[in-house]
């Protein structure tokens, strides 16, 4: 009987913990497996001397690709099965944007991939750069549009559509030409491309970014800017020209918004997991990045460990942005402490 009750303890204990995972830097590096990633994940999903499934959801900056189609991606490298339902990339909050505006400017990612990730969150009228673009090539004087491009575009009449949002998925593939569209449609009235504001402020569109990561970490030896440094290119740019302040709403972490999201994301996850809607009480919040993943969290109120298989390369400890939790070789290390504390 003693032992029964110490596993109703654990399974208990286990079912009042949960994980957060950061991806790129603790699970894989962009297409490549961090092998102690695969290990971890089939450890929480019942590999464990409990047998029982300790929750965890997924929670990048990542961006570009509709969730289906990326958590398909993940559970290929990582051996694991990833629902959506556990999932939240970047611009997954952004979702709720559909109900308020009609027509949006979608920017950023390859080819027309975040069209479809617009459409699959409801979006009714999806306007890209290269849709501009074959319309009135003359918007970006130094791109060379390829017949490719032209051919998959959706051209229309811009000088009567107005577009109600703009919203930046993903990193750019060409600042010249997005930068251009963006500011044109900033100082329009009312994002109507041809005109200028009287008043830039009165009438103009919303901007929101889905992360502000200045930099992110690829094959090249030093990190390269991403979207965070394209926004200031443009906050500076627009300031210049009009004299007023940008204001923009950015998702991703660590803004507060997507750790609340993070937080309804994993009562739903609890509920299908173990029948239970609600958030665990021991959140341990793995990354690799202290700017992003450890600023945030600790600002959440969850337990913080940074691992050394990504951006972090300092000492004992980053010295901004502590994890309080310590920090931990590998997601494999971090993980194991933390349900040994835990169960
Ligand atoms: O910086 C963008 C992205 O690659 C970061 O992803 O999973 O580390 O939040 P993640
Ligand atoms: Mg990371």
């Amino acid at each position: 009987a003693q032992v029964q009750s110490i596993l109703a303890d654990k399974v208990a204990a286990a079912k009042n913990m949960a994980f957060v995972f950061d991806i790129d830097g603790v699970l894989v590096h962009g297409d490549r497996l961090i092998p102690e990633g695969k290990r971890v994940l089939a450890m929480l999903n019942g590999d464990n001397q409990l047998g029982i499934k300790i929750p965890h959801i997924f929670l990048t900056n990542g961006s570009g690709k509709p969730e289906l189609a990326r958590t398909k991606q993940l559970s290929g490298i990582l051996g694991s099965e990833i629902s959506t339902e556990q999932f939240i990339q970047s611009h997954t909050p952004m979702r709720a944007l559909a109900q308020y505006y009609n027509t949006v400017l979608v920017v950023g990612g390859e080819g027309y991939r975040c069209r479809d990730v617009a459409e699959e969150y409801g979006f009714r009228d999806i306007v890209v750069p290269n849709d501009i673009l074959a319309w009135d090539p003359s918007i970006a004087p130094y791109r060379v549009f390829t017949e490719a491009e032209r051919a998959s575009a959706r051209p229309r009449d811009f000088s009567k559509t107005n577009i109600d949002a703009i919203l930046v998925f993903s990193d750019s593939r060409d600042y010249a030409t997005d930068m251009q569209i963006i500011v044109d449609l900033l100082r329009s009235e009312n994002g109507r491309l041809g005109t200028m504001a009287k008043d830039p402020e009165s009438q103009r569109i919303p901007i929101y970014f889905s992360q502000g990561d200045l930099l992110c970490p690829t094959e090249h030896p030093i990190p390269r800017m991403s979207q965070g440094a394209f926004r200031i290119g443009l906050e500076a740019m627009y300031k210049a020209l009009t004299g007023v302040e940008l204001e923009r709403v950015v998702y991703g972490k660590p803004e507060l918004a997507t750790y609340k999201y993070a937080d309804e994301v994993m009562a739903a996850w609890m509920d299908a997991l173990h029948g239970e809607e609600r958030v665990p009480e021991n959140v341990y919040m793995i990354g690799d990045n202290p700017a992003s993943d450890i600023v945030g969290g600790n600002m959440y109120g969850w337990n913080t460990c940074l691992v050394r298989t990504g951006v972090f390369q300092g000492g004992e400890n980053d010295e901004e942005n502590p994890a309080s939790f310590g920090v931990f070789a590998n997601v494999w290390e971090a993980v194991t402490t933390a349900c040994r504390k835990e169960l």
